[in-house]
Parts: C-alpha cells; structure tokens; sequence
C-alpha cells in the first residue's frame, strides 16, 4: 500500500522539515527519521516551547505514534539518551515505549568526531561540517568496519574486539598527527557503550517487520527526512555535501521502505534561502559574518537582515547561517529526482517583513552561467569555477501575515504573486505555506 509521506529537504536544510514531518504524524501511526544523524536540527514546538530535535522524529509529540530511528541513520547514543530526557522532562508521553530504532543503524562513537574535526583541519578548504562524526561513521559503515546498534548488546568482550578492529587505522590518524590523548581504548569504550546499548535494549528492533506491518495494515507513515537535496552526497554540491543520500531515494532505504510505499513527496523549503557551511549559493546576500561569527555593524547588509528577521542560526551549530533570496531554478531541477509531488513553503510571514524593511523582495526565476541564461542547476562549477548569476524578479513591497492565517485567499496579493512565480518556474504545486513556527502555523491549499 503506498501511505508513506515523505517529507524533504529542497535546498541546503533547516526548511523546517522538523515542523512539516511533526504536523503531518498528527493522524500517523509510525513516523520514520532516516538519513544523518545528530548534524540535524530539527525545529518544533510543544506546548508553545521549541525545541530542536536531533535524532528523534518530531511526530514523538503526538501520542498515538511509534517513531522509528531507521537503518539509514547514524547514530550517536549519548545524543539520544540527552534527547530522550528532554522530551520526558517536557512532558512528552511513554516515549521509551514508543521510540523504536533499528539494530542495524550505525553507531557515532568519539573517534568518529575527532576524525571529523582531523579532516577539517587537514583539508585546504574545509567544508565545515557540524563536527558530530557523520562522514567518519557513514565511511566506517562503507568499509565495512561499522558498529551497529545491535553491537552494543554484545558481551563487552566481543563489542570491544569489534572497537579494536574498526580503530585500528583511526588510532594510527591520531598517532601520526599529534592527537595521542585521541587513541582508542577498546575495552573502555566498550564498556560505556555497552552501558548505552543496556539503556536502549527495549527500544531496539527488527524494523523491516515494524514497518512491514504499517504498509500491510494501511497505516499512514510519515519520514522526516533530513538535509537536503543540495547536500546529497551524489546530487548535491560535492565535496560541500553531507555523508548520505538525503534525496528521496536514499531516505527511503533509510526508512526501510521502497518505492511502492510512497503516497506523497512534500519538498521544503523556506521564502528565502540559507546554507551553513561552504560551498556554493548562488542567491547568497552580502553579510556581516566572518569565521561563523557575527561582527557588530553599523548598517546591515540584506544577508543580515534576512539572517536576523528569519532567526537563521543553527538549531544544531547555533553558526550564523549565511542566507539569501529565494532560488527556484534549483527546485525546477530538484522536482524529477526528489520525485516531488509538493512544495511547502515555509517563512511567508518572514518574507513578508522583509519587503516591508528592504522595499521589495526577490525570487531567482533564471542564471547567468557561461555567457548563457539557463534554467537549470549546473553542476560542473568546480570546473568552471564560477558560481552562476541569479537572474530577479523583483516583487515590490512586503506584507503582513498573522500566524492565524488558514485561508489562502486571505493571503495578501504580493504573496500569491510569490507563489505563483514559484509554481511556473519550478512546475510543482504549492500546497503548504508555513506562516509561523508553530505546527498549526500553516495554510493547507485544497489542490
Ligand atoms: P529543519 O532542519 O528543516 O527541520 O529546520 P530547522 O528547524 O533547522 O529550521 C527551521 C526554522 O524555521 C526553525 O527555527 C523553525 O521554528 C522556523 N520555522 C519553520 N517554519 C516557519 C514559518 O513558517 N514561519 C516562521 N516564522 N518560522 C518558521
Ligand atoms: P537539517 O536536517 C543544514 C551541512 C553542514 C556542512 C555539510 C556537511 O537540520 O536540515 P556533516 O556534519 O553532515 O558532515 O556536514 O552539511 N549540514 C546541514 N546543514 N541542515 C542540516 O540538517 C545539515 N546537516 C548537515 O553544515 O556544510
Ligand atoms: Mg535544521
């Protein structure tokens, strides 16, 4: 049966996905977080109070629902037993009997964020990643030499041996680079681990009958994918990308489904655009950030406008994310591979308050790239080395939208004209439009 919504990332993350995923698990029965890790930051609220959620898929909110940490996760135990604790102090229900995760996610263990941050500081142009072990753990699992969670239920013995093999070229990056307080002590971090995997034990699952049953049942299945399109490992701005395919795809191996499962593609994306982290940005506006920090101005650049009025720092990093205006050639080549079916636009409101300060908002309808207008995203930059120019269309003046707003054509008129440019350049229908932060912040277009 296809009843899986699915929802994705359409540019470089933070879209608010997390907010998307939760509102849609509110009549939902599993709710499936599948690709990344803790480098997510996943926004929602509870009970008027945000909170942003790493691992555990914001649908946990919701009480009828079990939540699956699927296969195509990795895994940071300590992050999770934290969150976990969160939720239950703010008074999230049975979260412990709902939380599932599969036996074959990955682990992160501490030499995989020191490896992360040795890369980093090895490479000419780092990448800037979030730091939380996603590329060393993801590459352990590709050769072969990953810890699984069901590792973790082993004796500590044979988990230890596992650590001893899986570390022993890690231990030599530490040797060779100073970073001997770094080298592995098996049998230790077998024995905090194990700890962690006794905590979990009852959590742990064989998820492909979990999720077997939902699609058998006709249950509807919500998976909260993570990043995005543009950090795709194979789609995305390599090497500026992230460890995993995060298209629709490679979440759906994550979340232990196929294809035939599938009833709705949801895209997101905000009015403007952000991305932490390098690499390219075609609609980047000039800002005052340097080295992840934001210098004190006198007049603010419109990357700082759109970064304070949006709240555009990292739910993860708490980095200033650069930001910029909205870019829908990159949804018009996005639409084929993500398969979408819809687009969420997030951020109205905030757009709205930005034509209101700067006089006009923009909307990226083509690029300037090699002496061409093109309409499609190149992939061939590093080559070329040049980031292609955004062609505007310029839509006068700003609006007001109260977070109460449920009917689109209340809307004021400068953002149906937004809409509208979006729809005809990028070809997918705009069903959602976020107008607040809060889950029921949200107009639901009839299509
Ligand atoms: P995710 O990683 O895709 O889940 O997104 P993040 O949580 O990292 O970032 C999205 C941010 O936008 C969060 O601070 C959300 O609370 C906020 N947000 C989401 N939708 C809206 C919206 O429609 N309006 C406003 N004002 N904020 C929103
Ligand atoms: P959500 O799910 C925004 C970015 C990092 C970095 C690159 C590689 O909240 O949208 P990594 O730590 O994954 O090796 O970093 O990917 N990145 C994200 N940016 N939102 C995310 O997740 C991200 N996850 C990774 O900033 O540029
Ligand atoms: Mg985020």
């Amino acid at each position: 049966m296809n009843n899986a919504v699915i929802v994705i990332g359409g540019k470089w993350g933070d879209e608010g996905k997390g907010k998307i995923g939760s509102r849609e698990s509110k009549n939902a029965k599993l709710v499936i977080r599948a690709t990344g890790g803790a480098n997510a930051g996943h926004t929602i609220v509870y009970n008027g109070k945000k909170v942003a959620l790493h691992l555990i898929p914001g649908g946990i909110v919701y009480p009828q629902t079990t939540c699956l940490i699927g296969q195509g996760v990795v895994l940071d135990p300590i992050i999770l037993l934290e969150e976990i604790k969160t939720l239950e102090e703010m008074g999230v229900p049975d979260i412990t009997k709902r939380l599932k995760i599969s036996g074959r996610a990955h682990v992160i263990f501490p030499y995989h964020k020191h490896l992360d941050t040795l890369f980093e500081k090895m490479k000419k142009n780092p990448i800037g990643t979030t730091k939380r072990g996603i590329g060393p753990c993801y590459s352990d699992k590709d050769h072969r030499i990953g810890i699984r969670v069901y590792d973790l239920l082993l004796p500590i013995e044979e988990l230890a041996q596992k650590i001893d093999v899986a570390t022993r070229i890690h231990n030599q990056m530490f040797l060779t680079n100073d970073m001997t307080d770094r080298l592995v002590c098996p049998y230790q971090l077998a024995s905090e681990f194990y700890c962690y995997g006794q905590q979990l034990k009852n959590m742990i699952v064989n998820a492909d009958i979990l999720v077997n049953s939902a699609c058998k049942n006709d249950d509807k299945i919500v998976v909260e994918g993570a990043q995005a399109y543009r950090l795709d490992k194979d789609f995305g701005d390599y090497p500026n990308v992230t460890s995993s395919n995060c298209v629709t795809a490679g979440t759906l191996i994550g979340a232990h489904l196929s294809h035939k499962d599938v009833k709705e593609v949801i895209v997101v994306v905000k009015a403007h655009d952000s991305r932490v982290g390098n690499g390219p940005f075609p609609t980047e506006q000039p800002a005052h950030i340097v080295n992840d920090l934001v210098l004190d101005y006198d007049s603010p650049y419109i990357g700082d406008i759109i970064r304070e009025e949006a709240w555009e720092y990292g739910a993860t990093t708490k980095r200033p994310r650069r930001t910029g205006w909205f870019d829908a050639v990159i949804l018009r080549s996005a639409k084929g591979v993500l398969g979408a079916d819809y687009l969420c636009i997030n951020h109205m409101d905030t757009l709205g308050k930005l034509g209101q300060i700067i006089g006009s908002v923009k909307i990226c309808t083509s690029y300037k790239y090699q002496d061409k207008e093109i309409d499609y995203y190149p992939d061939d930059m590093e080559l070329t080395g040049e980031v292609p120019t955004p062609i505007y269309t310029t839509i006068d003046g700003g609006w007001d939208i109260p977070s109460n707003l449920r009917d689109f054509d209340k809307l004021p008129e400068g953002a149906k004209k937004f809409i509208e440019i979006v729809e005809f350049v990028t070809e997918i229908p705009v069903k959602y439009i976020g107008v607040g932060p809060d889950n029921e912040d949200l107009i639901v277009r009839n299509l």
